[in-house]
């Protein structure tokens, strides 16, 4: 059968991790969640007090990164390590990373640094991958495109309880403040926008449930796989 990419891009927040680790079982794909690469980049600098503006410090902070993904498998759940460290909790729950992630994705050389390792992570297809600019700058050649949005006070209602969930104290107003900066930064910066594909198909979720945006996924999925639904 032939291999394709699926790129997923769109706000923060609007289930798209989730929506791509399902395909990704389904269809048997490589999934990246290329958020996380811009978390772990972020942590790093966080750890090591790397000054975001000096550009000479952020080099060479980058060639002491290394990026992986593993499978836990108890949970069958991918996680993210940096240097051989597992930081995949740390990454989602720790407040300096979300606060800091959208202004370090600024920056172009982590970009530049980043992008090529995505890309050469999806250089055999079979992959779904997650983001910002993946269908702009990371795949443009994607076979399928999505862009996901949502309301942003669902979208923070989403965030919050998933939060609450990992024990994290937080305010709906401090999740809903964060999203909304987030959304600004990463669709205002220079290098690389969040913004959606030409080709890309838009899917507005507040008010469709999980399964009823998984099916509309699956059968754009199967059209370009040339599958019957
Ligand atoms: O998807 P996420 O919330 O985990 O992403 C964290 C941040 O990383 C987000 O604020 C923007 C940035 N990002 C990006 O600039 N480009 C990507 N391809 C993925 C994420």
């Amino acid at each position: 059968m032939k291999a394709i990419v699926i790129a997923i891009d769109g706000y923060s927040s609007c289930g798209k991790s989730t929506i791509a680790k399902e395909l990704s079982k389904i269809l048997t794909y490589k999934y990246v969640d290329t958020g996380a690469m811009y978390r772990a980049v972020t942590l790093y600098f966080i750890q090591n007090k790397v000054d975001f503006k000096n550009i000479d410090q952020v080099m060479k902070a980058l060639d002491n990164i290394h990026i992986t993904f593993k499978i836990n498998m108890q949970t069958q759940a991918q996680e993210t390590f940096l240097n051989d460290e597992n930081i995949e909790n740390e990454i989602r729950v720790n407040p300096r990373v979300a606060g800091f992630v959208s202004d370090v994705s600024s920056i172009s050389e982590v970009r530049r640094f980043l992008v090529k390792q995505q890309q050469v992570l999806g250089k055999e297809r079979a992959i779904i991958m997650d983001g910002r600019d993946i269908g702009t700058v990371v795949f443009p050649d994607a076979e399928l495109k999505l862009f996901i949005t949502a309301d942003p006070n669902v979208r923070a209602q989403r965030r919050f309880d998933e939060l609450k969930e990992k024990g994290k104290e937080t305010t709906f107003e401090e999740v809903l403040a964060n999203l909304t900066k987030r959304d600004y930064i990463d669709s205002h910066r220079e290098d690389s926008p969040l913004m959606k594909a030409d080709d890309a198909i838009e899917i507005d979720n507040s008010n469709i449930n999980h399964q009823e945006q998984l099916d509309l996924i699956l059968k754009l999925v199967n059209e370009k796989l040339g599958l019957k639904a």
